[in-house]
């Protein structure tokens, strides 16, 4: 299975990505942004990157289809975002429907968008944690593949949150992306999911309480 991997940022997915090597193989990797650190971390990998930067395109659309070549130039069957910081769009979502999955920082359905950390702080939440899943037109809204869950603990702020749900995370999309490679997970065309050979109904937990 060839990969592609989605970036913005740092990339302690794609490391943790790297890392772990899958039984896919990571061909390369795409930032919106020329100074994303991520691209670094590829690089001392040797997996090939480009750089396709949203300011450069008139609309999300004709960007999203500069990517959506590359994707093909590159003969991608899985597209992994990993804090890839642009909405896409419903086209670009649909022509990778059920071949690409995202990472967010919080127990989806809860806090989908920004800003996950501090709402679960303002809200006195106990549980919190991370949900990989694949893309679908709405935002932080697909199928659920997977939750790693962590206690909210007293001294808690919005730093340590984010640390521990990076950890979990670290843990969590490896898990998800090689049980694809290996075809433990398989996305329907109906948009159901099994595992295992059984329907999944709701996410695999795995939790740190
Ligand atoms: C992660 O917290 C992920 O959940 C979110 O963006 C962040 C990316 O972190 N989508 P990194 O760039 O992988 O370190």
């Amino acid at each position: 299975m060839k990969i592609a991997v989605l970036v913005s940022g740092q990339g302690s997915n794609l490391q943790a990505l790297i890392d772990a090597n899958l039984s896919g193989q990571i061909v390369g990797v795409i930032s919106n942004k020329a100074n994303a650190y991520a691209l670094q971390r590829a690089q001392t990998a040797g997996i090939q990157t480009a750089v396709i930067e949203h300011k450069d395109y008139p609309s999300r659309e004709s960007f999203d289809e500069v990517m959506h070549q590359q994707l093909l130039d590159w003969e991608i069957d899985l597209v992994v975002l990993a804090g890839f910081m642009r909405i896409l769009s419903s086209s670009f979502v649909q022509k990778w429907h059920g071949k690409m999955l995202n990472i967010h920082p919080s127990l989806l359905p809860a806090y989908k968008g920004m800003h996950t950390h501090q709402r679960v702080l303002n809200s006195g939440d106990v549980y919190h944690g991370c949900t990989v899943h694949y893309v679908t037109a709405e935002l932080d809204a697909g199928p659920a593949l997977v939750q790693c869950v962590l206690n909210v603990q007293v001294h808690d702020n919005t730093d340590t949150l984010a640390q521990r749900v990076h950890q979990l995370e670290h843990f969590a999309y490896p898990q998800v992306v090689e049980w694809i490679c290996t075809g433990t997970i398989q996305h329907l065309d109906n948009g159901s999911v099994v595992y295992r050979k059984q329907l999944l109904h709701k996410p695999i937990q795995f939790s740190q309480l």
